[in-house]
């Protein structure tokens, strides 16, 4: 749940750290350091408290950058073992200082370790689970001087996930990457290679990756690297990745999360282009293959597995898939999965949603479930560990999402399941072919919906104070758009600090209700479809207790609501399997308004980060 990232070449190494830095920001911010090696062979490092700004404003007053480096390693953390403190932050280095690593991940044998290493006479300045990796390649190196032997030796006696950044006081100048259950990838540019939890760190400089596999090591040196997996030399290819640097930016919004509430046009346009063919109204999915089609024409049950966000886009799915086919289709968190005794009968395929494709419970349930049944994930991170493991992924398009509040995952991941609920449909004869058309039709033009839905921007930022006063939110949804209700009220709290809490209308009266008062007001989604008089009922009933309602309606709805509504907005009208989206996309942005008046750190929101690689 860290940032970890390297670099050799010939640009200031500290500037180019600091810079990756920044961007991987996302994944934690507690503490950051670097260290730098020069070409004499000496480190120099720094750690601060704090976000990466502390780190950088340190590293340049104090003037300690006329250390001239050749290479060096970086780190942002989001603490797991012993508090958020400068003696905590990395990198950690051995009893010589000559060793200083960089880890993200977790050291599950850690206590048996420094235990051994401590009754060896290593002295230990931190409570971190990390620390104790410079000293077993402390061990090693006194042996050998061989930083190859001395890292696949040491890492041998770890237990648990890691992905390592690791210099060594040295002659030669050498920067090492090891990648054990979490990510790491190698950047290739001109003459300069960099490492890092993910790729947006490095893409001012270069597009072309290597997805580095578990127990790879890889040594850089000046021109050239090789990638080593148990002892032997292997060989991996270099990827050319789309994704460009100015969409791993803020390009003059004020916040990530912003720019990406924005950017949703353009991501669902491009995850629909590349799987709809409008001129055939033929629906593919890349890296798919003949055994694909098999899957769903004997299976009869999907099981969906995944956390917060993605959870929610995953009860759209199934309502999806159970609408359009005969599928038995369970949504569950992955946290709790992972943990069942659930005995799962071979005819059930597996889906697996993550934006990120690191979120270690996600992970955890693919492991446990892969020998007896098929795969598939949806994911936008493009080798990541949970593509990997899949048998299939579908990749939605929405192009790196750095604000740790999701919004473009979730719009696509939705998307994404109604492609993949029509694919279905059609491939078990269970839609007409008019039917397919007109929803294939739909989707041509949707993301100019998506367009006009964004206009509602300045009227929910003129609300946002106002609403911002009250300690309490409901949000209220039935059918497809209960879980957008969940979706509203996760926006809600995790970057204003509100208390929200999403519902199903119908549940209301059996326990809620009791809360409604003038102080207690609820988000009502009120959609002109078959449900709207039971939601306005909903409506009525909160009115009737004097509660405040902010209403999100169809645009063709003529109906007076503004004698029981506090607040009403219209939005365009769409397909009801697409209202998700569309009832969303304000959500968000009363969530972003009301957090940025209240001043809240929107991008980076305390305690959370936006990659869960840790249970
Ligand atoms: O990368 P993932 O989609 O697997 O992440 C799952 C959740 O951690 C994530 O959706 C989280 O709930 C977001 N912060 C919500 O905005």
């Amino acid at each position: 749940m860290c940032g970890i990232v390297g670099y050799f070449g010939d640009k200031p190494s500290e500037y180019i750290i600091l810079n990756a830095l920044k961007r991987l920001e996302y994944r934690g911010y507690d503490s950051a350091g670097i260290s730098l090696l020069n070409k004499n062979g000496e480190i120099f490092t720094l750690k601060e408290q704090g976000k990466i700004i502390n780190l950088e404003n340190n590293l340049f007053k104090k003037g300690k950058i006329a250390f001239e480096s050749v290479c060096g390693i970086g780190h942002t953390r989001w603490a797991t073992h012993g508090e958020p403190s400068q003696a905590n932050a990395h990198p950690h280095t051995d009893c010589t200082n000559s060793i200083s690593v960089v880890h993200n991940g977790i050291i599950e044998n850690y206590s048996v370790l420094k235990k051994q290493l401590t009754l060896k006479g290593h002295k230990f300045k931190s409570t971190t689970d990390t620390e104790v990796i410079p000293h077993l390649i402390e061990d090693y190196w006194k042996k050998s001087e061989d930083i190859l032997f001395s890292v696949e030796n040491a890492i041998k006696n770890l237990k648990g996930a890691y992905a390592l950044g690791v210099i060594i006081k040295n002659k030669e100048n050498v920067l090492v990457g090891v990648r054990k259950g979490s990510p790491l990838v190698l950047g290739v540019g001109d003459n300069e290679f960099f490492l890092a939890s993910d790729i947006p760190a490095f893409l001012d400089y270069t597009n072309k990756v290597v997805f580095l596999e578990d127990n790879d090591i890889v040594i850089i040196k000046k021109d050239h690297f090789k990638i080593y997996n148990t002892g032997k030399e292997i060989k991996r290819s270099i990827k050319i990745i789309k994704w460009d640097a100015s969409q791993a930016k803020k390009s003059g919004f004020k916040h990530y999360m912003l720019k990406e509430i924005n950017e949703q046009p353009e991501a669902i346009l491009n995850t629909i282009s590349d799987k709809v063919n409008f001129e055939n109204y033929k629906i593919s999915f890349e890296n798919s293959d003949e055994n694909f089609e098999e899957i769903f024409k004997d299976n009869e049950n999907i099981l969906i597995t995944a956390c917060g966000t993605s959870w929610h886009s995953s009860l759209i799915g199934k309502f999806l898939i159970e609408a359009l086919t005969s599928l038995h289709v369970e949504v569950d968190y992955s946290s709790e999965l992972r943990y069942r005794e659930k005995k799962i009968d071979k005819n059930t395929v597996i889906i697996a949603v993550s934006q990120s494709g690191e979120t270690a419970d996600t992970l955890e349930v693919i492991k446990n479930f892969r020998q007896n049944s098929t795969i598939i994930s949806i994911c936008n991170v493009l080798g990541s560990s949970i593509p990997r493991e899949s048998n299939y992924t579908i990749y939605t398009h929405a192009g790196p999402e750095i604000s740790v509040a999701s919004t473009k995952a979730f719009t696509t991941q939705v998307i994404v399941f109604f492609i993949f609920a029509l694919y279905l449909a059609k491939l078990r004869n269970e839609i007409t072919d008019k039917k397919y058309k007109e929803y294939i039709y739909q989707l041509r033009n949707f993301h100019n919906d998506v367009k006009n839905t964004l206009t509602i921007d300045s009227d929910l930022k003129k609300v946002a104070p106002e609403l911002s006063k009250y300690s309490n939110f409901l949000f209220l949804g039935r059918g497809i758009n209960y879980p957008v209700a969940l979706e509203g009220a996760l926006k809600l709290k995790e970057i204003s600090y509100i208390h929200a809490e999403g519902y199903p209308g119908g549940e209301m009266k059996h326990g809620p209700l009791a809360l409604i008062d003038e102080n207690f007001p609820a988000v009502i989604l009120l959609p002109k479809d078959r449900l709207y008089d039971k939601m306005l009922g909903n409506l009525n009933e909160i009115k009737s207790r004097r509660g405040k309602s902010i209403v999100f309606t169809s645009e063709n709805n003529n109906d007076d609501l503004s004698n029981i509504a506090d607040y009403c907005f219209k939005i365009p009208e769409v397909t009801s399997f697409l209202q998700p989206i569309i009832y969303t996309i304000p959500l968000q942005l009363l969530s972003y308004y009301i957090a940025d008046f209240k001043g809240c750190d929107i991008d980076q929101p305390r305690n959370l980060a936006k990659s869960v690689t840790v249970e």
